[in-house]
């Protein structure tokens, strides 16, 4: 019986779908801490089919922590891994040194086995959806009481843009002021059965690895970006307020405006960034033109598309509507010149249009 107790394994697994921001996190006051220049926002949409699956198991057995992501085991040696390890085994230490029955799992490696159903690191939110998943499934492993906000503090360390997927629907990510990072955190706006018609359509057009990633491309932008000052200064505050209300309000036209408002934003400061990251391509602004058009026939705001870090598209409209956009969207995209050959095949192969 000893030796079985010896090798026994515990084990959780979890699945996060992406979140995607609609008032963009880009900037670091703190890399170490992983602290932003500015609040975000994004939607998490529970019936979405991108989403990553995470399996945290430990062991006396295991003599040391290991990730394997997609098949292929990652490296754990980086502190943002690193950062929420430690944290989460000093909240389970704390747990086992109020009750001396517990198994001192915070002294037995890990091993975290987590895949994406989608592209990694191709602008899609991998990093937002792996780390909340890995936070998650630690947490379950250990049976931490803690809330979502504390877990986010943890999930903020490891990406950024995991911390708003602790918790589903409508979320953001306020910056907080404290030095040591106490107070940037994420809190519920809305949850997603609030405002139920939301779905997003999203166009996978390019699976590649994107050239600068999030992490390196914002650090660029704020030590060069003039335009950037400006933004985190006055817009999007004033966007995070509005956004918020929108919400509440269930304003799809204003939510609509000032997400697209707040992507074309975005990329304006990569653009601003020197040298320039492009991460949107022809195909993005095709899908630009396609949404516009959508609009335009329907004579309302009926679509809104944002892109993040990366040139797929994520287009946001209410299920009422679904007639009026995700379908025609996929028509109008094929119709734009050049898409009926290489580029059409490409929407079709990697990017099936996902409806959520
Ligand atoms: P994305 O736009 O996909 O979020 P990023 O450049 O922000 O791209 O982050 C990509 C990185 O996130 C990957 O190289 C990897 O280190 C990490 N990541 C992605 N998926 C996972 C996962 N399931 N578990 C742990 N880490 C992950
Ligand atoms: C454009 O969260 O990937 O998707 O904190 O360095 O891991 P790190 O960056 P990450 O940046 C996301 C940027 C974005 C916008 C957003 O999700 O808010
Ligand atoms: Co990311």
């Amino acid at each position: 019986m000893p030796l079985m107790m010896e090798n026994e394994v515990y084990r959780a697994s979890t699945t996060a779908p992406v979140n995607i921001a609609v008032i963009k996190y880009w900037g670091k006051r703190d890399a170490k801490l992983n602290l932003p220049t500015n609040s975000s926002l994004s939607v998490t949409l529970s019936q979405s089919d991108l989403r990553t699956h995470t399996t945290a198991s430990c062991s006396r057995s295991f003599t040391h922590d290991i990730l394997i992501l997609n098949g292929k085991e990652d490296d754990v040696s980086g502190h943002r891994t690193q950062s929420c390890f430690r944290e989460l085994r000093a909240l389970r230490k704390e747990l086992e040194d109020s009750d001396s029955k517990l198994p001192t799992l915070s002294q037995q490696s890990l091993k975290i086995v987590s895949s994406n159903n989608f592209p990694t690191a191709a602008g899609l939110a991998s990093s937002a959806a792996g780390f909340a998943a890995l936070v998650r499934a630690i947490a379950d492993l250990y049976q931490l009481p803690q809330s979502p906000a504390e877990l986010s503090k943890i999930a903020r360390q490891g990406s950024g843009s995991a911390c708003r997927s602790l918790f589903g629907g409508y979320s953001a990510w306020a910056m907080g002021s404290a030095p040591d990072g106490s107070d940037s955190l994420a809190y519920e706006v809305a949850p997603q059965s609030y405002w139920p018609d939301m779905r997003a359509c999203i166009l996978v057009v390019s699976a590649e690895k994107k050239g600068v990633s999030s992490t390196s491309g914002m650090q660029l932008t704020v030590k060069t970006s003039t335009l950037f000052a400006e933004r985190v200064r006055e817009t999007v505050p004033a966007r995070m307020r509005a956004m918020e209300q929108a919400i509440k309000e269930k304003d799809f036209e204003t939510f609509a405006e000032l997400t697209m408002r707040d992507s074309n934003s975005f990329h304006a400061t990569c653009l601003d960034t020197y040298p320039p990251i492009f991460y949107m391509g022809d195909t993005s602004r095709a899908a630009v033109r396609a949404v516009e058009k959508i609009n335009e026939a329907a004579g309302r705001t009926v679509a809104a598309y944002t892109f993040d870090a990366g040139p797929n598209a994520v287009v946001y409209y209410q299920e009422k509507d679904e007639a009026l956009v995700a379908g025609q969207f996929k028509e109008l995209l094929a119709e734009t010149q050049g898409w009926e050959t290489e580029r059409g095949q490409r929407v079709q192969e990697g990017g099936k249009a996902e409806i959520d």
